[in-house]
Order: C-alpha cells, then sequence, then structure tokens
C-alpha cells in the first residue's frame, strides 16, 4: 500500500479536508461547524452532513461542570477529541488547544499538536489569539499541523477582556483587522471571528482568502460556527446569538417524568422488555 492510500472502501465518504473548505470558499458555498464532545452525538451530526465537528474546550462550561473554558486540561480533551474521531466518518474533526497548553513557546504548542494529532488522531486544531501566537502558529503548520485561529471574543482571555463583551467596535476593529492578517500570513486554514460587528467580520471575510467562521457574528462570514447545546435548547441561559432548533432540555425533562411514573406505577417494564 502506497502511504498516499486512504482506505477507504469504494462508496464511503472521506472526511472533509481543509482543501474542501477551501474550495467552498471559492465557490461562495456557505457551511456549517457545530462543537461535540462525544461519539453519541458525533456520530449524529456526522449523519446529518455537518463537514466540521469541533471539539471546543466550551465542553468546559457545556460539558465538565466548569464556570468557564479556562480550567478545561489537555487530557480533559484528548479523551474528548479521541471519542468525537471514533464516533465520526465523514467530518473534519477540529480540536482546541485548552488555555496553558500552547501560550508558552512554539516548541509547547507543537508538543500539543503532537498529541491531539498521535492520540486523538483529529485533523486539525485550534488555538486562540492573534499576533502573540504566529510563532506557534508557523512551527504546528510547518510540522504539518493544520491550525484554526480564534479571534474576537477569546473565552480563554476572557478575565483579560472583562467579561463576554462584544470585541472589535470603534477603533479596536483595526486591532483585529491586523490580527486577522497576521494569523492569515502564517499560515492558519480558517479564522473563527466570535462575538463582533457583523459589519467587521463581513470585512475580514471579504478580504482574507481563507474561510472566516462567525459565531455572534452576523451573517456575512463564508461559515457559522455554534455550541450544539445551545442550538438544540438544552442551555438554560443561552446567549443572545444563539437560536434554539428545538427543546431537547423540554423533550427529555419530560421523557424521564414519564418513566418516572411507569416505574412507581409499575407500569415499567411491561410484557415488551421482560424476559422469561
Ligand atoms: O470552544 C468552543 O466551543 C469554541 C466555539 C465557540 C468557536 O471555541
Amino acid at each position: 500500500m502506497s502511504n498516499h492510500s486512504s482506505n477507504t472502501p469504494a462508496g464511503k465518504k472521506r472526511r472533509t479536508t481543509i482543501s474542501d473548505l477551501a474550495a467552498m470558499k471559492k465557490r461562495g458555498e456557505k457551511w456549517s461547524m457545530i462543537t461535540c464532545y462525544e461519539q453519541m452525538t458525533a456520530s449524529i451530526f456526522d449523519e446529518a452532513g455537518v463537514p466540521v465537528l469541533l471539539v471546543g474546550d466550551s465542553a468546559g462550561n457545556n460539558f465538565l461542570g466548569q464556570e468557564n473554558t479556562i480550567p478545561v486540561t489537555l487530557e480533559e480533551m484528548l479523551m474528548l477529541s479521541t471519542a468525537v474521531v471514533r464516533g465520526s466518518s465523514n467530518a473534519l474533526v477540529v480540536a482546541d488547544f485548552p488555555f496553558g497548553s500552547y501560550e508558552k513557546s512554539p516548541k509547547k504548542a507543537l508538543e500539543t499538536g503532537i498529541r491531539f494529532f498521535k492520540e486523538a488522531k483529529v485533523g486539525a486544531v485550534k488555538l486562540e489569539g492573534g499576533k502573540k501566537v504566529v510563532p506557534q502558529i508557523k512551527k504546528l503548520v510547518a510540522s504539518g499541523i493544520p491550525v484554526m485561529g480564534h479571534l474576537g471574543l477569546t473565552p480563554q482571555s476572557v478575565h483579560a477582556l472583562g467579561g463576554f463583551k462584544v470585541q472589535g467596535r470603534g477603533d479596536d476593529a483595526a486591532r483585529i483587522i491586523k490580527d486577522a492578517r497576521a494569523l492569515q500570513d502564517a499560515g492558519i486554514f480558517a479564522l473563527v471571528l466570535e462575538l463582533v460587528p457583523a459589519e467587521l467580520a463581513a470585512a475580514i471575510t471579504r478580504e482574507l482568502e481563507i474561510p472566516v467562521i462567525g459565531i455572534g457574528a452576523g451573517n456575512g462570514t463564508d461559515a457559522q460556527v455554534i455550541v450544539w447545546t445551545d442550538l438544540m435548547g438544552m442551555t438554560q441561559n443561552p446567549p443572545k446569538f444563539a437560536k434554539a432548533y428545538k427543546d431537547l432540555r423540554g423533550q427529555i425533562t419530560q421523557g424521564i417524568a414519564e418513566w418516572m411514573k411507569d416505574v412507581s406505577s409499575g407500569v415499567f417494564p411491561g410484557a415488551d422488555q421482560t424476559f422469561h
């Protein structure tokens, strides 16, 4: 077998690649990315055809019971990413570098990237920040690890930013534009823009050659990303930019109540769920 072989059986779809995403930008085709933290939802989102699954460090506040993303560890992200890769076969899986796993040096970032590639087998990684992480991005890209950037509201810097606030209003727009250019020049394949004015996100999307993915950034970007628990009505206090397409929290609560009632009354398990 040559080292170009994919082991993909005839007829089976392969995973989305970063070249597919670049081609979609060229064709003006909008696409979606959704967060994902384990294998069950990975298989559902993958079957639904979502091209990119993001193992976001939003797992901290959506899955691990943390107040924000800062306490999330590399070991936790590796475990979640491994499960998402195992549960999917068509999507590109992108893993977030957690706080503390890349800031110190390009060497540290590469060590983290190697663990995500070898242990979790993700197809790309994402890290937060502008100019200051350019050396880390260059090191990763030169080593064959595709990197997605993240600007605007970067949750790992929530304390420095003074809370979860819109970024890039007024004169601050110039800083974000500069950072976006620097990240593209460093070699990122796509950029997340979080919580920035729609006009700024649209202008950056027009200027950059790489795909720009918005969250709370209006509808002028090439793609959208959302936290799946916000999208499906699981989150109790969702952010203003999220729209709940279903009420899973309500449906699960109702289903649990019905089951408990049937257990109390002796209706469950019934004949169909019983062995003799
Ligand atoms: O961690 C995450 O879920 C993210 C998205 C909100 C972009 O970074």
